[in-house]
């Protein structure tokens, strides 16, 4: 192994929402050295204007640049939809942006005529996933519906109160109206909400898009001769509230000890 396959795979997301990433990535690639940044500072990205995105995911990857890191993974779908485009070229590490990873896999599934993403305003306004369905596939009818409240659900620790069911329902209900094949979770902070979806449609009509990407990094990574085989460290970061971090993120992944404070 050189020093380049022991550096890590460093992971954002605007909170605990890539951690439902980062579980599938560790499942598969347990070997690997992690980092992962929350910018629970900035949460809900999905309400956040282009510049401010932009500015907030520079800041990230040159955080990741001092790290070393070997490759980015973007776990989260608003950053990958609003500025992928503008970064990709700015920095040396690999980088997966989530909805551009996935996007060919969904738009390949057998049998799929109509399809709901739900996500987050920013994501819905940019039309990322129906622009890169139809890239691959452009008889597939794709809604868009934004679910403005949905990550600070998650965040603020209201999976279970009465009024989230409500709203939840609420937005599953418009998408519900389309008669979609497959619904698409385009927000990694949705899977945390799975225990209310299906108590309101099966849940085999969700796509969690997580799976597929953990699957292509992990590809990316094997043609690329940069999987490592002795795994060392994870670490974990945010940019406020730890405490608030460490309780929201245990439906997907406990963490050892509280992640540290850090402002990139
Ligand atoms: N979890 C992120 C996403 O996939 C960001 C959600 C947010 O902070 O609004 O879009």
């Amino acid at each position: 192994m050189t020093q380049q396959n022991k550096k890590p795979i460093a992971f954002f997301d605007s909170g605990v929402g890539g951690l439902t990433v980062y579980a599938k990535v560790k499942k598969l690639l347990p070997k690997e050295n992690c980092i992962y940044f929350g910018d629970t500072k900035h949460m809900p990205y999905g309400e956040k204007t282009e510049s401010q995105l932009i500015d907030y995911a520079d800041r990230i990857f040159k955080f990741f640049e001092g790290e070393n890191a070997k490759a980015v993974v973007m776990a989260c779908n608003t950053t990958s939809a609003i500025t992928y485009e503008k970064l990709k070229d700015k920095y040396n590490f690999r980088i997966y942006p989530i909805i551009q990873t996935v996007s060919a896999r969904i738009a390949k599934l057998e049998n799929l005529k109509r399809i709901c993403i739900i996500a987050t305003p920013a994501t819905i306004n940019s039309h990322a996933y129906s622009k890169e369905i139809s890239k691959y596939n452009e008889n597939i009818e794709v809604y868009e519906i934004p679910a403005p409240n949905w990550v600070k659900i998650v965040e603020e620790h209201r999976i279970n109160h009465i009024e989230s069911i409500a709203e939840v329902k609420n937005i599953l209900e418009q998408a519900q109206k389309h008669n979609p094949d497959k619904i698409v979770l385009g927000c990694t902070h949705y899977p945390y909400l799975m225990n209310i979806l299906k108590r309101f449609e099966a849940e085999e009509k969700f796509i969690d898009p997580s799976v597929y990407f953990a699957e292509n990094i992990k590809q990316d990574l094997q043609n690329n001769g940069l999987l490592n085989d002795s795994f060392e460290y994870e670490k974990f970061y945010v940019s406020s509230n730890p405490e608030n971090f460490k309780t929201a993120s245990e439906l997907f992944y406990k963490l050892k000890k509280l992640p540290e404070l850090k402002n990139v």
